[in-house]
Order: structure tokens, then C-alpha cells, then sequence
């Protein structure tokens, strides 16, 4: 069994993320979202809504499952059985952060990183751009699940 986990804050999920979940699910037999549970970061969606949202989004890719976390992603991925963490690399400021957290993972615990570049579409997208979009009225359709779209027009504007 082939195992990779795609770990992140998903404050909420954007089409670039699930863009790199689909893809890892027709490379790997099984791929685990893991959200981190982050006390000192305050988000717009709790963790469980989250969870509800990816295990919603993420229905029709059977091998796809949906897990929260704490601490470090090594000690999730080694209690999980999860040999590789898959990062989506949108921009090379992005490979400059991702590359040394990489290393480390790796240092700590052997657990290997692969790096797949974000589809073009997406590349500017990030979930605080999308929430800042969101919260001043513009448009973030196409940028966000259908859902997800629903629920930041409710939730940012009442
Ligand atoms: O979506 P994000 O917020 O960019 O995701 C970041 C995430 C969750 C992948 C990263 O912060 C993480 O792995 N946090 C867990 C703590 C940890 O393992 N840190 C790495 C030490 S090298």
C-alpha cells in the first residue's frame, strides 16, 4: 500500500489544494488530508468544520480520507504508517520554505517530501487571499469549491 499524507491549515480548502489531493489520489493507493490543529493561529472555519468540508469536497476520490493532527506532521505520519508528505509548490518562495522544512522532516524522522508543482491556474491562490477577497465582497468563484464558496459568503457577510 502505497501511502502520502497532504497535510496544511485548509482555512478553508481552495481549488489549488483539492487540484493537488486529486492528483496525489491517482498517483498513491491512499491519501490522508491532515489538517493541523494550530491553538495559536486563530482561523475562520474550526477544525471540524474543516474536517466536514474536505470529507465533503473529497467524496468521490474513494482512497481519500481525512484526519486532524497536532504536533509535528513526522509523529502523524509515523503513527499512520505514511512514508511521504506531498507539498504543492506554487511560486520559488515557495520551494525556498518548503525545501528546508523538507530537510528537516527528514532529519527527524527519514519521512520523505514530494514536491509537485501547483497547476498554473492556481498559482496565486492562497486561502488568506481568498478570505481577504471574500470578506471585502469580491468575487472568489472558480478560485473555491462550490461549497466552500456558500459558506465564506455567509460566514464573512452575514
Ligand atoms: O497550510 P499551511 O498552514 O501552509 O500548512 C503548514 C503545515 C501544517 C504543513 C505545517 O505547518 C506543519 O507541518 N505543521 C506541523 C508542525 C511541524 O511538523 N513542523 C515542522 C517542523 S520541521
Amino acid at each position: 500500500m502505497r501511502r502520502v499524507v497532504c497535510p496544511g491549515s485548509f482555512d478553508p480548502i481552495t481549488n489549488g489544494h483539492l487540484d493537488i489531493i486529486a492528483r496525489s489520489a491517482r498517483l498513491y493507493d491512499e491519501v490522508t488530508v491532515a489538517v493541523l490543529i494550530n491553538l495559536e493561529k486563530s482561523s475562520l472555519f474550526t477544525v471540524d468544520e474543516r474536517i466536514e468540508i474536505l470529507q465533503a469536497v473529497t467524496k468521490d476520490f474513494p482512497n481519500v480520507k481525512v484526519r486532524k493532527f497536532h504536533g509535528l506532521l513526522v509523529d502523524f505520519c509515523k503513527q499512520n504508517d505514511i512514508p511521504a508528505i506531498v507539498k504543492g509548490i506554487r511560486v520559488v518562495s515557495d520551494f525556498d520554505y518548503e525545501l528546508q522544512m523538507a530537510q528537516l522532516n527528514y532529519r527527524l524522522s527519514g519521512v520523505e517530501t514530494l514536491f509537485m508543482p501547483t497547476n498554473p491556474e492556481y498559482s496565486f491562490l492562497s486561502s488568506s487571499r481568498v478570505k481577504e477577497i471574500a470578506r471585502y465582497g469580491g468575487d472568489v468563484s472558480g478560485l473555491v469549491p462550490d461549497m466552500v464558496h456558500k459558506l465564506l459568503v455567509e460566514r464573512l457577510r452575514g
